[in-house]
């Protein structure tokens, strides 16, 4: 079965490189017996390719199965997964099969393995090797054949390092890996995607499909999406319950999905804090992790971006002395520096400071066609010559940007340290630590 094909049959939506090799990789893999581990964002498509993957094997007319590891309590996982025996534990009324009992001949997805306790992984790890496991409460080894296709949304490398993943284990799921791409990495076809969730949704609701205007399909194009095709998928709805006309600009966009233009780094995102962990909060290593994370992708941004100009500028060579030192990323110092694009680190952007029509870029006067990349403007740059690039060390020191996301939350919350702890997902403790770091006691 090629490619496209399957992209059919199984309504996958996309053409960007990253997306063939992933899925190319599952429909290889498809047809052996191999255990699979795909890894990938919340969102972008796990789930989906362990059921083309299981679809496309010797195992199709067989069952399959998912199941999400982090959602089962860890006191009955093994007796969800292996079963038990009456009277095994309080509540053990009648014996109950596990679900490598009722897949038997078939495929189980274990999704979020990341979050599987210790002891379980074990049992797994014998599962993989003997096809062999035993239920809660019985002495006897049983015999299944499942094939196991496990995924995670984080990097199980660190659950090794924290003593929270059995590396042995790890080796054994990994023997395959398919890492499905954000979305964010595959920005040329978020238009596709949104396309046909209209379209879908338009079905479903029994209306005509919602269009976008240029603009708008931009701000879609430069979002994130931390949610991936998922949350593309909830936008995509909204719009289309939402929008009173079928033509939807820009402002109309955003009048109904205002999280659109919310560039804010992750640390203040809901969905960041306190998700896999006690109540403790988040760790400052974590978020420093995921700061280093968005500086570094903000600066590939930044260097697609650049190029889009040079090509579509046809600057010449003498133009480019500054920007190749910035690709190189050498440290020393550009002749000249290009005003390309101011950056945020304080607001939210507002619909007007997107401006893609009225751009003129600076050497030539050239005018920016429709289709150019979103451009930033700065409060402070009021004329059309462009204010400097910021110097990325100068925006993007780490220090200052925890420093001005405490600040922040703490002017959010009146100085209450609890509820600023919780939005920035860091312990109470933390934060307490930070305060007196930054000096900030007195001033809140
Ligand atoms: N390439 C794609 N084309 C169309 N829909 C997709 C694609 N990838 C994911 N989806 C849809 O996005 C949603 C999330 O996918 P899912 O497999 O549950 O993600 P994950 O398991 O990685 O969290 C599902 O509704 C799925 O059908
Ligand atoms: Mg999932």
């Amino acid at each position: 079965m090629n490619l496209q094909s399957v992209k059919q049959r199984f309504g996958i939506i996309g053409r960007s490189q990253k997306l063939d090799q992933a899925l190319d990789k599952a429909l290889r893999v498809a047809g052996t017996e191999m255990t699979v581990l795909i890894t990938g964002e919340s969102g972008v498509g796990k789930e989906v390719f362990s059921r083309i993957i299981h679809s496309l094997s010797p195992r199709k007319h067989n069952n399959f199965i998912a199941v999400n590891t982090g959602a089962i309590p860890s006191g009955t996982i093994n007796s969800e997964l292996f079963g038990h025996k009456k009277g095994a534990f309080t509540g053990a009324t009648t014996d109950r099969k596990g679900y490598f009992e009722t897949v038997d001949g078939g495929t189980i997805f274990l999704d979020e393995i990341g979050e599987m306790p210790i002891d379980t992984q074990a049992f797994l790890l014998r599962i993989l090797e003997s096809g062999e496991y035993i239920p809660v409460g019985e002495s006897k080894a049983r015999k299944t054949d499942v094939r196991v296709i496990a995924a995670t949304n984080v990097a199980l490398e660190k659950n090794i390092q924290a003593g929270k993943f059995r590396e042995d284990l790890y080796y054994r799921l990994n023997t395959i890996n398919i890492q499905v791409p954000s979305l964010r990495e595959r920005s040329e076809d978020i238009y596709m995607l949104f396309r046909k969730f209209a379209v879908d949704f338009a079905e479903k609701y029994r209306s005509e499909p919602i269009h976008l205007d240029e603009k708008a399909r931009q701000i879609l194009e430069h979002y994130t999406w931390p949610g991936n095709v998922r949350e593309l998928k909830n936008v995509a709805e909204q719009v289309s319950v939402l929008a009173e006309d079928r033509f939807v600009d820009a402002q109309q966009l955003i009048t109904i999905v205002p999280g659109l233009l919310d560039r804010n780094l992750p640390v203040l995102r809901n969905n960041f804090s306190n998700k896999n962990n006690n109540g403790g909060g988040m760790e400052e290593r974590e978020i420093l992790y995921q700061l280093l994370f968005d500086m570094k992708k903000d600066l590939n941004d930044l260097k697609g971006l650049v190029f889009e100009l040079i090509k579509d500028n046809n600057l010449s060579v003498n133009d480019l002395t500054g920007i190749r030192s910035l690709m190189a990323g050498s440290n020393e110092e550009p002749e000249r520096k290009h005003p390309i694009i101011q950056h945020h680190t304080e607001r939210n952007i507002s619909l007007e400071d997107i401006d893609i029509t009225n751009n003129e870029f600076n050497p030539g006067n050239r005018k920016f066609e429709e289709n150019r990349p979103i451009i930033i403007h700065s409060e402070h740059s009021s004329d059309n010559s462009f204010a400097e690039t910021e110097d990325i060390e100068e925006v993007l020191s780490l220090m200052e940007m925890e420093k001005r996301f405490i600040k922040k939350a703490l002017i959010k919350h009146h100085g209450k340290r609890k509820d600023a702890a919780e939005e920035l997902g860091i312990s109470e403790r933390t934060l307490y630590r930070k305060i007196k770091e930054y000096e900030l006691a007195d001033k809140f």
